[in-house]
């Protein structure tokens, strides 16, 4: 029987979500949908069938129908609206972060654990992504030998700043690190299977001084070093002109990985009065499609399946412990050390 499932936020995310499992996941219905916006559910019945709209989600929830949510809220609201869901008996997806309060995230924690026969899992769709995928299993193998070096680019679109500024102003992002850098954050901890324990973070608003305002960085850089002294390099932004830039270069004792050199569209090359250009992915949902698409596979797998996803809450927990640490260098201009 197919899983019936329930979107909480249908903005930007969600609707990628709400498509994804109306469209391209075969075991789940989606069932029930939940915002605040008006159009947005009145879009949600037209294009993605939902049978159930909702304006308050634990109304949608209290639904009997419903085996599993889809957590794709503003980032402060994801803790509180796992616990509800955990406690009410459905399996949960969450979109990351997981949270932008350890303490919070903790309390969170203890109430996924208390719930086994539940599947819980955190939206890292990079270690959905094949080219990912293939990387880790190269590293795995010893391909490159020893890690030594990990350096990363996760910069958006400049187009994209506009909505950016919609989405800051109406809730916390939890800043560049919490809300960018966590992607690169779980990719170091995913690839090395170690602990970042000190970071010293900078950054610098120069185009967009509306993000002075918000609070916001428009480019930001982490110096990273892990348990076992290997080192990390993060670069996060708002600001490519050329696109969605998200690289990872893996530097080892035998060699060196890179995952999307140049952030390629596709293999098309143009060659005319311009030079020679590569076009780039332009957004999130371009570059990651089929990962988002295999991620939510993989939930519906796990809960007909009655299995637990690698991805964990604890990941999710250390990925906002790192993403906070950087945010509190930035402040505090200091080398932040993580216990
Ligand atoms: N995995 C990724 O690469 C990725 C990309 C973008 C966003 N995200 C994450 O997805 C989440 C949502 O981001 P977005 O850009 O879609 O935000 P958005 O502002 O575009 O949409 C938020 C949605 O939540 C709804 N909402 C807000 N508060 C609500 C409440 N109390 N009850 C019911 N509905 C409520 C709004 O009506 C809206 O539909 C964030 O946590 C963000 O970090 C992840």
């Amino acid at each position: 029987m197919a899983i019936h499932v329930g979107v909480i936020g249908l903005g930007r995310m969600g609707q990628i979500h709400a498509r994804n499992i109306a469209e391209n996941v075969p075991d789940a219905t989606l069932y029930a949908a939940c915002s605040y916006v008006d159009e947005e559910l009145e879009l949600a019945k037209r294009e993605f069938g939902v049978k159930e709209t909702y304006k308050n989600y634990e109304d949608m929830i209290a639904n009997t129908n419903l085996d599993a949510v889809v957590i794709v809220s503003p980032s402060g609201l994801h803790t509180e609206h796992i616990r509800i869901a955990m406690q009410k008996g459905l399996h949960v997806f969450c979109e990351k972060p997981i949270g932008l309060d350890s303490e919070d995230i903790k309390k969170t924690i203890e109430v996924i654990n208390s719930r086994p026969n539940q599947v819980f899992q955190l939206g890292f769709m990079r270690r959905y992504d094949e080219s990912y995928q293939y990387a880790k299993k190269l590293v795995d193998e010893g391909t490159i030998g020893e890690l030594t070096l990990i350096r990363c680019y996760g910069i958006d679109p400049s187009s994209g700043l506009e909505s950016f500024v919609n989405f800051a102003k109406n809730s916390r992002s939890g800043g560049l690190f919490a809300d960018m850098s966590i992607h690169d954050i779980d990719l170091v901890r995913w690839f090395t299977g170690k602990e970042i324990k000190r970071v010293w973070a900078i950054g610098k608003n120069a185009a967009y001084p509306i993000l002075d305002k918000l609070g916001e960085l428009e480019t930001g850089a982490a110096m990273m070093q892990l348990e076992d002294k290997t080192m990390a390099i993060l670069v996060a932004g708002r600001n490519a002109a050329h696109g969605y830039h998200v690289e990872t270069e893996l530097i080892g004792t035998k060699g060196m990985l890179r995952v999307a050199q140049q952030p390629e569209k596709n293999l098309v090359t143009i060659f005319n009065n311009e030079g020679v250009v590569r076009p780039t992915s332009q957004n999130f949902p371009e570059r990651f499609h089929d990962a988002f698409i295999r991620e939510m596979k993989e939930f519906i797998s796990c809960i007909k399946e009655g299995r637990q996803p690698e991805v964990t809450a604890y990941d999710g927990l250390l990925g906002t412990i790192v993403a906070d640490a950087c945010q509190k260098s930035v402040e505090t201009n200091s080398i932040v050390v993580i216990d």
